[in-house]
């Protein structure tokens, strides 16, 4: 049935799929199935998930800097969790007497639109901001947006379209002097970040380090390597958690209380999730990270050296963007298509988008030597990008 998929065995595929090698997606795998029956939604019946769950928090808290009385849960991924801050958020702020039915989530321009999805779900409106010249959120900008509406202002870390982590200090600012929620979107570089930094990499403050850093998203499943349906979400306080709890006796079942937006919850995910961090520990993600960030410098400087290429931006974790000068970087991306290479596409600017894995070291190279060539190709024949661009349309 795959066999017209995208080769990510093979680390052609710089989107979707996060390869860590064979023997960490063995240890994912084999987990998956030794839990694939069990139910999270019962911790009396299944105790060890629920010590799982407990154990996998507390180390992304501490890799986030939760400071004392800080939580979270696993959810199902990066959308869950977002749906699950911007729900606490909306009932926090109706609790307080705040009138929800007009609230507003601001976000930059380059933020997830799960967000969007997120307001869609809850009543609530998403409104975007351009972001500034280095493509990072505007926070002058976001500030002339705030109203009485706002119930939540948003920063990645980083953004999904160019890698690029905001300026969460003026964000959380912003926040603190207008009394707004601010979640941090780190479903990217949440697993990712922290080990960058121990590496020696220079990141500005993100997480919890930051006063006025309310909740934050991290997905196990993208840089956490490990099995898909893994994401977590933290919040400051249990008091903030409180407002994401569902709770009900209300039928003839008896007490049920749900924690995420989720009932049943797969046991393999979670349990996939607690072997993976327990077998790669700190030295495995630092090791696996310092790959990536090699191999985005590698393939950045190879790019910026070509003539009428150009990335986007500083970005410092696993993933950039870019794009061309003179001709239509969208026919490059389909004649790469063609030599088997899928990757995601980026429409402000026009770019290419490499989100890249620890498998990517052994194929930059041949990465190049494919974008040489595809690039002499469309600027000999001029070609057009309509065919790339209806898959996007
Ligand atoms: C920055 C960011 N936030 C949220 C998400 C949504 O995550 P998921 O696809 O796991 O729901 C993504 C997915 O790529 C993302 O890049």
């Amino acid at each position: 049935m795959g066999q017209n998929d995208a080769n990510w065995r093979g680390a052609r595929t710089a989107v979707y799929v996060f390869n860590p090698g064979e023997d960490v997606m063995r240890v994912a795998k084999d987990a998956y199935a030794m839990y694939q029956s069990e139910n999270g939604l019962g911790p009396l019946a299944f105790p060890s998930l629920k010590r799982m769950e407990d154990e996998v928090v507390g180390i992304g808290l501490g890799l986030l800097n939760g400071p004392e009385g800080a939580c979270g849960n696993m959810t199902s991924g990066g959308s869950e969790s977002i749906l699950m801050a911007v729900k606490a958020c909306r009932d926090q702020a109706a609790a307080s007497g705040r009138d929800v039915s007009a609230g507003e989530v601001l976000l930059p321009e380059s933020a997830h639109l799960a967000f969007d999805k997120a307001a869609g779900y809850l009543g609530l409106r998403a409104l975007r901001v351009p972001v500034a010249d280095d493509l990072r959120a505007n926070v002058a900008a976001m500030a002339e947006a705030v109203s009485e509406r706002t119930l939540m202002i948003v920063g990645s870390a980083p953004c999904f379209p160019y890698g690029l982590i905001d300026p969460i200090e003026a964000l959380a600012e912003l926040a603190r002097k207008r009394g707004l929620w601010l979640h941090v979107d780190a479903c990217v570089g949440g697993y990712f970040a922290p080990f960058a930094r121990m590496n020696g990499i220079d990141l500005p403050a993100f997480d919890f380090a930051v006063p006025g850093v309310a909740s934050i998203s991290a997905d196990l499943h993208k840089y956490g390597y490990t099995a898909k349906g893994a994401s977590t979400i933290f919040h400051r306080s249990e008091e903030q958690r409180a407002f994401q709890i569902f709770e009900s006796s209300d039928w003839p079942a008896g007490h049920m209380s749900t924690p995420t937006a989720a009932g049943t919850r797969p046991g393999g995910a979670i349990a996939s999730a607690w072997a993976v961090l327990h077998y790669l520990g700190v030295a495995g993600y630092r090791d696996k990270v310092r790959m990536v960030t090699d191999t985005r410098e590698k393939l950045m400087h190879a790019i910026d050296a070509i003539d009428g290429l150009r990335t986007f931006g500083d970005p410092k974790l696993g993933l950039f963007s870019f794009g061309a000068d003179d001709i239509d970087i969208f026919a490059v991306y389909g004649r790469l298509l063609k030599r088997g290479w899928f990757s995601g596409l980026v429409t402000e600017p026009r770019a290419i988008h490499m989100m890249l894995s620890p498998a990517h070291a052994e194929v930059a190279d041949d990465y190049i030597a494919d974008l040489e060539q595809a690039l002499a190709e469309v600027r000999s024949t001029g070609e057009s990008a309509s065919t790339t661009e209806a898959r996007y349309a």
